[in-house]
């Protein structure tokens, strides 16, 4: 889990320099946020104030949805962790429920880190988190609610067992790398297993535990799986998806041959969500990717800003829900000025792709009952060089779909073998630059001058076997005339033949997050931006084209959106 995301020297170090910067008066002030806050999500999860991180033991239980997350009660960066929580009947409004795993014992008292819902035969649910002890050493802890005939889950105890499982001498685990148990799920042999993320020297490990009771646990001779040099895997993910691309989800404990397994990691090193998908062998406790390896060239659930993600079955409607963090890319004294900090993206339906190559990701369908006053543009050329305006929309909270056809092909560009990197690409090709066929796709969160935009758009090239390379980025270059935000330019090639197939892209705007979904949700890229100008009803959405070729827009649909209650 991220709470390692800096050094405890850095959060003082950063907390020493925040307070000589501000003052202690304004850090108070910032306990109550201001009024005016035009970088507030309408529809995208987050708590009234303060920092929050990874989404925690997310499950339904009695016909209610339970959304943990790492919580600093006392501020806007990060400090040590208590659990916030949070129920909801649709995923979408969201009421606040008292916060939980408060320090209670020495197995937490230093904080209450990462973990996972597991709901035990009788319909019990159980979390297993990890707690950082009065030596700041990583220990899993157990926790039961109180009251299980309430729906809510208001309230929860730490079992006296507690902690469940630790370093020790003998399992050589290092005591600062033990974190994040996954839910466990339980094989015919009646035993129960679960994952808690590690490394040893730089080779990131899943460590695998089994238990007959859930309180008692061993760790297997072998991890389920590592990789020689990619650091500490944080927030591990074991789950398995039809393998015929029924985008029905399935139990964390299916195994059989209509199944592939998926595991996913959170790469301390460079911050990204990467998952691979393979097979589980029951008989030797073991998994093994299709594709080999599971390091920073692996697949990304999100190529922005996206870490911590979790899964959980939904069993009322048989789906499986990914949700995830995003951090912000404003500076921690803007961020104390608006007095919170982190956003959850919206809840994401995963399946696996038809052809087993890689997921899809959908937003649930609930988030459309947000949506209100459609404005649509059918078959319409979409000019090279031109723009236009969709307008009659609230655009800085806005869910837009469209969708192109691709006919021109006289202008495409050569696709050069040496560009590795999609995110460079994009940053070298950013939305002002020209091409042959794209850029093409959306200015989102734009001002009416064009001073200030989000871009998220296509360009497509051809490879030398005749093949074509279609590059999606979210360009955050001209989002902000404020010079202290990270604008970093996001990239990812996308699998698809954009002759045959037609491309498509949904984004959801939210004051200050642009979430897109490319080619049906095959790449998403989640991008978080604070335009001085753009807010509000300043905010404008265009579709533009400054490629060479016209393209065709083939159907757009674009809906304000409600706000949803949340907080
Ligand atoms: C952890 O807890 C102990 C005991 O309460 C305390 O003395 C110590 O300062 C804490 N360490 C950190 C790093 O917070
Ligand atoms: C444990 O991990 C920490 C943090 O990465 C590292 O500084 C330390 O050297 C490791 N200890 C051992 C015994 O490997
Ligand atoms: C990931 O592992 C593969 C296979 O070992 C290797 O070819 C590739 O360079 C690695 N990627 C990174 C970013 O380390
Ligand atoms: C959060 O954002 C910063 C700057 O935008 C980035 O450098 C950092 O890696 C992010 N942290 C995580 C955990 O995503």
């Amino acid at each position: 889990m991220a709470s390692c995301l800096k050094s405890q020297k850095q959060v003082i170090l950063l907390l020493v320099s925040v307070l000589l910067a501000y003052g202690v008066s304004e850090l108070q002030a910032a306990r109550s946020p201001p009024t005016n806050q035009p970088y507030r999500t309408a529809y995208h999860f987050q708590p009234r104030k303060n920092w929050i991180n990874d989404p925690n033991g997310p499950m339904l239980y009695k016909g209610v949805y339970h959304l943990f997350y790492q919580y600093n009660p006392n501020g806007v960066i990060w400090g040590p962790p208590v659990w916030g929580h949070s129920t909801s009947k649709d995923l979408v409004n969201w009421v606040p429920q008292p916060l939980t795993m408060e320090p209670e014992m020495a197995a937490n008292i230093n904080g209450s880190w990462s973990g996972s819902a597991t709901i035990l035969p009788g319909n019990k649910p159980a979390i297993l988190f990890t707690g950082l002890d009065p030596k700041y050493e990583q220990v899993q802890v157990l926790a039961y609610p109180k009251d299980t005939s309430d729906p809510n889950l208001k309230e929860w105890f730490l079992a006296p067992q507690n902690p469940v499982m630790f370093p020790t001498p003998q399992n050589q685990i290092n005591a600062t790398s033990f974190r994040d148990p996954t839910t466990a799920w339980r094989l015919p042999d009646g035993v129960w297993r679960l994952l808690i993320g590690s490394k040893r020297g730089q080779r990131g490990l899943s460590l695998l535990f089994r238990s007959r009771d859930f309180v008692h646990w061993v760790q297997a001779k072998h991890p389920l799986y590592s990789d020689k040099l990619s650091g500490m895997w944080e927030c591990p993910d074991f789950f398995p998806v039809y393998a015929n691309g029924d985008q029905m989800g399935v139990d964390t404990s299916i195994i059989g041959s209509h199944v592939k397994h998926v595991l996913k990691n959170s790469l301390d090193i460079t911050k990204h969500d990467i998952y691979t998908i393979g097979d589980y062998n029951i008989k030797k406790d073991a998994y093994t990717p299709d594709i080999g390896y599971m390091n920073d060239s692996s697949l990304r659930y999100d190529y922005g800003k996206y870490y911590a993600s979790k899964t959980f079955f939904n069993d009322a409607k048989k789906e499986r829900i990914l949700l995830g963090w995003a951090n912000e890319s404003s500076s921690v004294e803007d961020d104390i000025k608006k007095g919170w900090s982190g956003i959850h993206t919206i809840p994401r339906k995963i399946w696996l792709d038809k052809l087993g190559k890689q997921l899809i990701q959908w937003p649930i369908a609930n988030i459309e009952k947000l949506r209100q006053n459609p404005v649509n543009i059918f078959r319409k050329v979409l000019k090279k060089g031109s723009q236009i305006e969709v307008s009659g929309i609230t655009a800085a909270q806005a869910d837009a779909e469209i969708s192109f056809k691709i006919k021109d092909l006289k202008n495409v560009e050569k696709f050069d073998a040496s560009w590795t990197s999609p995110q460079l690409l994009c940053s070298k090709k950013g939305a002002s630059v020209k091409g042959g066929l794209g850029p093409f796709g959306l200015l989102t969160l734009a001002s009416k001058g064009l001073e200030e935009y989000t871009a998220v758009f296509f360009r497509i090239f051809k490879a030398y076997d005749n093949k074509f390379v279609v590059l999606m980025c979210s360009d955050q270059s001209r989002s902000s005339l404020n010079p202290t935000n990270d604008k970093t330019t996001y990239g990812t090639f996308v699998d698809v033949n954009p002759i045959r197939e037609g491309l498509s892209l949904r984004v959801l705007i939210d004051h200050s997050v642009v979430e897109s979904f490319g080619a049906k949700g095959k790449n998403v890229i989640t991008a978080r931006v604070y335009p001085t100008l753009a807010i509000n009803e300043k905010a404008h959405l265009y579709v533009f084209n400054r490629g060479t070729s016209n393209v065709e827009i083939t159907g757009l649909t674009a809906w304000s959106m409600k706000k949803a209650n949340i907080a």
